[in-house]
């Protein structure tokens, strides 16, 4: 059966975490989810990881996205490792939940198990696995990192920018977009279309199939 990906619903899933049980569909609402796996706790880049998250997590609020962690220990280790995590990222405090999944079951639902790496006792580990949830509780984006590379904070806010800027406007996002940059029209938008949704105008590149596709804008 193949994983879950984006487009799929992710299961409503309950489970304990550092908050006390949750279920997942009630921890979304109906807001936006950031859902992160981490091969273990006590593991340095993990450290580092949850760190720079509980860092960036007022940027996440402002946009009203809520976090949740996931590591395959159990709530106990990861409220000692919190400890950690706190002091060696100073300023930060990990509000955050994070699942405690002991038994590995969660990061097999949630398309989050590493193929190659295993633990010391041969036990399957997570990836680092990064699910962004929209609202209906679909998965919108997905990032699939090995154990061994830390992943970067700013992508993960600049795709989430992203894909808000898309659902907003019906708009899509250039390479390298970064926030404040022009972004380009839906190919599903006829240009008699685009002249009534961008009021503000839009510039269409000249290019040698003189198809009119690639039309930037302000939004
Ligand atoms: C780490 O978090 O540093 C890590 C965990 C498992 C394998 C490799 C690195």
């Amino acid at each position: 059966m193949p994983g879950l990906t984006i487009g799929d619903t992710v299961p409503d899933l309950a489970t304990d975490t550092t908050h006390g049980r949750i279920r997942l569909h009630h921890y979304i609402g109906n807001g936006w989810v950031i859902l992160f796996s981490h091969p273990g706790d006590f593991t340095p880049v993990c450290t580092t990881e949850l760190g720079k998250m509980a860092a960036y997590a007022k940027e996440f609020s402002q946009r009203g996205v809520k976090l949740l962690g996931l590591s395959c220990d159990d709530v106990q280790s990861h409220k000692d490792w919190i400890k950690d995590i706190e002091a060696y990222t100073p300023g930060c405090k990990v509000d955050y939940p994070i699942i405690a999944d002991p038994k590995r079951e969660l990061i097999k639902q949630l398309n989050m198990v590493d193929p190659d790496e295993k633990d010391s006792e041969g036990n399957q580990v997570p990836s680092r696995a990064l699910h962004i949830v929209g609202p209906d509780k679909k998965i919108k984006l997905s990032f699939l990192y090995p154990a061994s590379t830390g992943r970067n904070m700013d992508e993960v806010l600049r795709a989430l920018d992203s894909l808000m800027k898309a659902q907003k406007f019906k708009v899509a996002t250039p390479a390298n977009w970064k926030p404040g940059d022009p972004v380009v029209i839906s190919p599903s938008v006829t240009n008699e279309q685009a002249k009534e949704m961008f009021p503000q105008g839009y510039k269409t590149a000249d290019l040698p199939s003189k198809k009119e596709y690639l039309r930037f804008t302000n939004v």
